[in-house]
């Protein structure tokens, strides 16, 4: 638990003892039916509680007719009543003294009701209540199996928080990250941000042990908080990795950012410059963000060791591509010495090349990969290592996945970064899925995983204050 109250009022989103949905409705269908049924089908480990004035129990759940009549204290409230309703259930959640509310509800700043916004806001701050919205799809926290959102019950668990400033945006990631392997810790929809932003969700992540890489997509930054998010960011990013998606690159995109949820924009190089001082990573798609995201959670050192990476495969020209995202991305190849090469021989035949990226040629066994992972972990000049594998008959690519791994929890004493590529068809796409679930983050191409080292790379410079390898 925290010291700071208003930080103790965060946590309560993501751990509260109770929690009440008021506006929880009879019908599944409806927003407030499909949540109440989400938390439950998760198994939240809290207490839950409806609130409804037509009902006295929705899905087995007792339920009141006002958060009032509730006979326990309430951590965290969601509101699913509509817009004109919230005003009058803020003011009960203050009375009755809970801690934060979500507001799903639509219909306040983003539709031109600012007045609206401004009343609920009001009303929260006089009795100290924190609000996340409105205009969200909810809150998940995996940790405690909380799902308080009308998106997909099922989120895969992991270590990445996601907070998103598009509700539609984030209700698919949640399914796409479960079918890509992606784990998460948290997904937090935050709306108008009326309240609650980024700067108190990130210093929660940032004290949060189940987190340990915080991604972004934002639109913008809430007015007047600018200086106050490039002090807070550039701590926290100094204690975990942050990525950020910021819409509105272009002038089109800036004007559809204040339609949507009436954020002020601000120029985009503005932005570019913030997240260098902040020490937050820039992504540029969804695909990127998360690509990142699941290297820098794979790691457990940020500490920079050796003269360059390798890039082993068995194939050649995938050998070459790597070395262009390489250099692209400014990833330092290790310069190969002779002894580093004869030791890299012995797991190739001999029409194989150890120079850097070392191709074990497309007869590589699985023990072929073991034997060169094997050599890159123990040797002090190399840093991290591409492993590429493209679908070969005579290699099973679920066999080789098993390989990586094991080679990796065997090897890997010095924590070194390591990912992987598996280029095939369906079989090798399972085993991609396998190397995720366990940690190890996988690519479908080669520049997609050069990228994410390349990330790692340099947040681990800012972290350490280096400015290159020595
Ligand atoms: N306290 C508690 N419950 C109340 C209430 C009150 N003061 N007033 C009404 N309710 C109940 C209703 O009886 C209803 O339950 P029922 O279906 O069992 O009768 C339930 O709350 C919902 O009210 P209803 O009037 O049916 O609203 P709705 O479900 O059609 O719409 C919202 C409510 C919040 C979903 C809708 O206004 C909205 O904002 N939708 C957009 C949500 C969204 O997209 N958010 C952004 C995502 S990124």
């Amino acid at each position: 638990m925290s010291s700071d109250p208003e930080l103790e009022k965060i946590e309560k989103l993501f751990k509260p003892r109770t929690i009440a949905v008021i506006g929880a409705s009879r019908n599944i269908a409806k927003v407030g039916g499909t949540l109440l049924k989400n938390i439950l089908a998760n198994g939240f480990e809290g207490k839950v509680y409806a609130v409804n004035p037509e009902a006295k129990e929705i899905m087995g759940v007792p339920s009141y007719p006002s958060v009032l009549d509730i006979p326990d204290e309430i951590d965290h409230a969601v509101i699913t009543v509509p817009a004109d309703k919230v005003p009058e259930v803020v003011e009960e959640t203050g009375k009755k003294g809970v801690k934060v509310v979500s507001i799903i509800t639509s219909g306040f700043k983003e539709t031109g009701r600012a007045d609206l916004e401004e009343k609920i806001v009001e009303i929260a701050k006089k009795h100290g209540v924190r609000i996340l919205g409105p205009n969200i799809f909810g809150v998940v926290y995996t940790p405690t199996n909380l799902n308080a959102t009308f998106g997909p019950e099922k989120v895969l668990k992991g270590k990445i928080a996601f907070l998103t400033q598009s509700g539609a945006l984030g209700i698919a990631l949640m399914a796409w990250t479960a079918m890509e392997g992606i784990g998460l810790s948290s997904i937090v929809s935050l709306g108008n941000m009326a309240d609650i932003d980024p700067i108190d969700l990130g210093k929660f992540f940032e004290k949060d042990d189940n987190t340990k890489v915080i991604a972004m997509y934002l639109e913008g930054i809430s007015s007047g908080r600018g200086q106050q998010f490039l002090s807070e960011f550039r701590k926290i990013s100094k204690s975990k990795p942050v990525i950020a998606l910021k819409a509105g690159r272009s002038e089109r995109g800036t004007k559809a950012i204040s339609s949507h949820t009436g954020s002020l924009a601000g120029s985009d190089s503005m932005y570019d410059s913030a997240f260098k001082q902040a020490g937050i990573l820039r992504a540029n798609d969804v695909e990127q963000l998360f690509d990142w995201a699941k290297m820098l959670a794979s790691v457990d050192s940020f500490d920079l060791k050796g003269k360059g990476f390798v890039i082993i495969t068995n194939g050649g020209g995938m050998g070459v591509m790597a070395t262009d995202a390489a250099e692209a991305n400014g990833l330092p190849l290790l310069e190969m010495t002779d002894d580093l090469k004869q030791q890299f021989r012995k797991s190739m035949p001999w029409f194989g090349s150890p120079n850097n990226p070392i191709d074990l040629t497309g007869q590589a066994s699985a023990n072929s990969y073991e034997s060169a992972i094997k050599t890159a972990l123990e040797n002090d000049v190399i840093t991290g290592a591409v492993v590429m594998y493209c679908e070969v008959g005579f290699l099973d690519p679920i066999e080789l996945a098993r390989k990586i791994s094991y080679s990796l929890k065997t090897y890997n004493i010095k924590k070194k970064p390591v990912n992987v590529v598996m280029l095939g068809g369906e079989k090798t796409r399972e085993a991609a899925r396998m190397l995720d679930r366990e940690g190890i983050p996988s690519y479908s191409i080669p520049e997609r995983a050069v990228s994410s080292m390349a990330a790692f790379y340099r947040y681990a410079l800012f972290r350490t204050g280096k400015s290159s390898l020595q």
